[in-house]
């Protein structure tokens, strides 16, 4: 079997993460780098790969898949670029800018029949796959209340960048929630209404530093999510779940406590609380936890990607999981704007009209 032939646009923190990523994968091989700018250029030599400055010149090179690493606004045009050209894409989150023109995206390679993933990396982190399973088991009844903290201190280098400062594309809200928001619809189901408040008063840049959002989920659970990037503390997914080791030292604490009708789970750790008997506050409860297997979630990332390619499996993220996601993060803004809940429109997005998108 011949490696399956990658290219990334966009260079940066991510691009990197990918790039060792597709050095790390068996089935695949990268072929070309492509920035305008130097943190491209040099990435590329690094890698010992072509190193291209637009998406026109890399048609020459016929990659099988592109994986889109560039700031927010530029991903729906990218994508779309590379649809019209047959190439399917892993696009990184969030997936557009806007979700009418991520639905739009999700229209286009439905017609075009290209398939496409979209980079909420966890799904494929082994620690989710455990939970998920836990879930489909039946063991934990259906989701009463949930409590996410994402607690991270990012250092002041971080915001040099200027679409991490500017609202539209940078801020927590956009950055780091809408991992949170894919995870819980992966693990739980649609999410029906949001509330949420923001503060930027730590920082003090446009876009805000700190977040409390309360989901109301089509099941009619609710999960209140704690969200800053300028408060210290180990409550999150990124520092506590090792899943990039190199760049975030893994903590001994837990980021995500679910309540169940018949459990409790709590992430990473696996914990997994039950009753000997029926469930009763009284009684001790007994932690079981779940197991997971080794795994890199990027690596398993490219490992998946390869195989959407050749048609093998169907994306576990689709591009209309993204639109989805970004459109709850949009609802969230307008609770803040409007400074009231904001009710979500069921999800029709028509999921099977998206190539390959049948399994998961
Ligand atoms: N999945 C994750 O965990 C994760 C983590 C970090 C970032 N991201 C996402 O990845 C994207 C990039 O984030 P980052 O932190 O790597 O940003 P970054 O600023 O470090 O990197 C962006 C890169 O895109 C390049 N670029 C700019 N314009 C370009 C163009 N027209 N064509 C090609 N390249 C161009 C820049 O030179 C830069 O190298 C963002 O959408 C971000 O939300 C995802």
């Amino acid at each position: 079997m011949t490696d399956t032939r990658l290219a990334i646009v966009g260079g940066g923190i991510i691009g990197r993460t990918h790039a060792e990523a597709i050095g790390a994968c068996a089935a695949a091989e990268l072929v070309a780098i492509v920035d305008p700018f130097e943190s491209g250029k040099s990435l590329a030599a690094a890698q010992g790969c072509a190193h291209l400055e637009t998406l026109e010149a890399l048609m020459d090179l016929r990659p099988d898949g592109v994986i889109i690493a560039t700031p927010n606004a530029l991903h729906v045009p990218q994508a779309m670029q590379l649809i019209r050209a047959g190439i399917p894409v892993l696009v990184e989150k969030p997936l557009g800018d806007t979700a009418q023109s991520c639905a739009a995206l999700v229209e286009l390679a439905a017609g075009a029949r290209v398939p496409g993933l979209v980079g909420h990396h966890r799904r494929h982190n082994p620690i989710v796959r455990a939970a998920k399973a836990a879930l489909s088991g039946g063991h934990f009844g259906t989701l009463v209340s949930g409590t996410i903290s994402s607690t991270l201190y990012k250092d002041a280098p971080y915001f040099d960048v200027a679409w991490r400062r500017e609202p539209g594309s940078g801020g927590p809200l956009l950055i780091n929630l809408i991992h949170e928001i894919d995870l819980v619809r992966h693990l739980f189901g649609e999410i029906s209404e949001v509330s949420a408040l923001t503060a930027h008063h730590q920082r003090g840049l446009a876009v805000e530093d700190t977040a409390a959002v309360i989901l109301r989920l089509e099941t009619g659970g609710l999960i209140t999510i704690a969200l800053t990037d300028a408060g210290v503390g180990p409550w999150c997914w990124d520092t506590t779940a090792g899943e990039n080791p190199a760049r975030f030292p893994a903590m001994p604490a837990s980021s995500h406590m679910f309540a169940g009708s018949k459990a409790g789970m709590s992430l990473p750790d696996l914990s997994f609380w039950t009753h000997e008997g029926p469930p009763d506050w009284t009684l001790p409860q007994v932690n079981r936890p779940l197991e997971a297997l080794a795994g890199d979630s990027y690596i398993e990332q490219i490992r998946h990607f390869t195989a959407v390619i050749a048609g093998r499996e169907s994306p576990r993220i689709t591009l209309a999981d993204g639109a989805r996601n970004l459109a709850v993060i949009e609802a969230i803004r307008l609770s803040v704007a409007q400074r009231q809940a904001v009710p979500l429109p069921a999800q029709r997005l028509n999921l099977s009209a998206e190539p390959n998108a049948m399994m998961e």
